[in-house]
């Protein structure tokens, strides 16, 4: 399937994880793509790896600071001068921050993860919703996580920042639906990236394995996810089929949200 073929859409956070697999996706249906990131060293490998699969796709790779505005002012001003439009945009670049109680937790980590989960997301939208305005065509997927629907424990930013991202996206949904434009929100749980296994890490440093067998029971699933899993909704929330769902935050987490923890 190609519901992508042609259409422009910007991914940020595409280096690695859920960024990259949505990547990989979009190109297998033949996007133009404009990919951020800030590390960019695995920026290029990416890169790389998307050409080699896919040679054909048209693609423009910006290293890149979601929390700073005046580079995602210039992110978005490169992507219109180069492809002339913006179909799409997964606003994905994200943090978890240390893991710590709230009454103690450091003060820098808690406003770098709402600068750049909060922050990093509103400068998104701020500059590419005046390009779909004009266009009077746009989807928008906005990444919060289970930790925008539940509380998470020792996650006090990170919990408050995709909370946030869901409210934005209501927000967005409520403003610009008038203008052809859908936002929506994903709110992935536990899903094997580089990002989850570091926290495995942090919660077992001896044996981080031992701790996602047993973070995996927890799950009706039984398992993590995959980032392809996931990459596969937000192709379909990129897509012109996504023309009615609306401000709406898609949990994709094997069924864990719906649990009392009686599984
Ligand atoms: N993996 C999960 O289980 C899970 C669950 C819920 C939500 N999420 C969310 O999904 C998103 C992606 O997570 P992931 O697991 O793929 O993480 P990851 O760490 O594997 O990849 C994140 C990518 O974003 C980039 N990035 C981080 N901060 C950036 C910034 N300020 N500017 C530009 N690029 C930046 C990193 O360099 C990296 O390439 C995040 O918003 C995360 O909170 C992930």
């Amino acid at each position: 399937m190609s519901n992508l073929k042609n259409k422009t859409i910007i991914i940020t956070g595409a280096a690695m994880g859920l960024g990259l697999a949505s990547a990989i996706e979009c190109a297998s249906q033949e996007a133009n793509l404009t990919l951020i990131d800030f590390n960019e060293a695995s920026l290029k490998k990416a890169e790389t790896a998307i050409l080699e699969k896919f040679p054909q796709t048209k693609l423009l790779s910006i290293v890149a600071d979601v929390s700073s505005e005046d580079t995602v002012k210039s992110y978005v001003e490169q992507t219109v001068k180069t492809f002339g439009r913006i179909d799409g945009f997964y606003n994905n670049a994200g943090i978890e921050g240390r893991q710590a109680p709230m009454t103690e937790y450091d003060i820098d980590i808690f406003k770098k993860v709402i600068d750049i989960n909060l922050m990093g997301v509103y400068y998104g939208l701020r500059y590419v919703i005046p390009v779909m305005q004009d266009q009077k065509y746009g989807r928008i997927v906005n990444v919060a996580s289970v930790g925008g629907i539940r509380g998470v424990m020792n996650q006090t930013p990170y919990v408050a920042s995709k909370h946030a991202v869901s409210g934005m996206t209501k927000n967005a949904a409520l403003e610009y639906a008038k203008f052809g434009i859908t936002a929506n929100a994903i709110a992935p749980g536990a899903i094997l990236t580089p990002m989850v296994a570091e926290a495995f890490v942090q919660l077992n440093a001896a044996d981080p394995k031992a701790a996602e067998t047993e973070y995996a029971q927890s799950n009706p699933s039984k398992r993590l996810g995959l980032p392809e899993e996931v990459a596969k909704v937000v192709a379909f929330l990129l897509s012109e089929d996504c023309s009615y769902i609306n401000g709406q935050t898609i949990a994709i987490d094997g069924g864990q949200s719906n649990s009392y923890g009686n599984i």
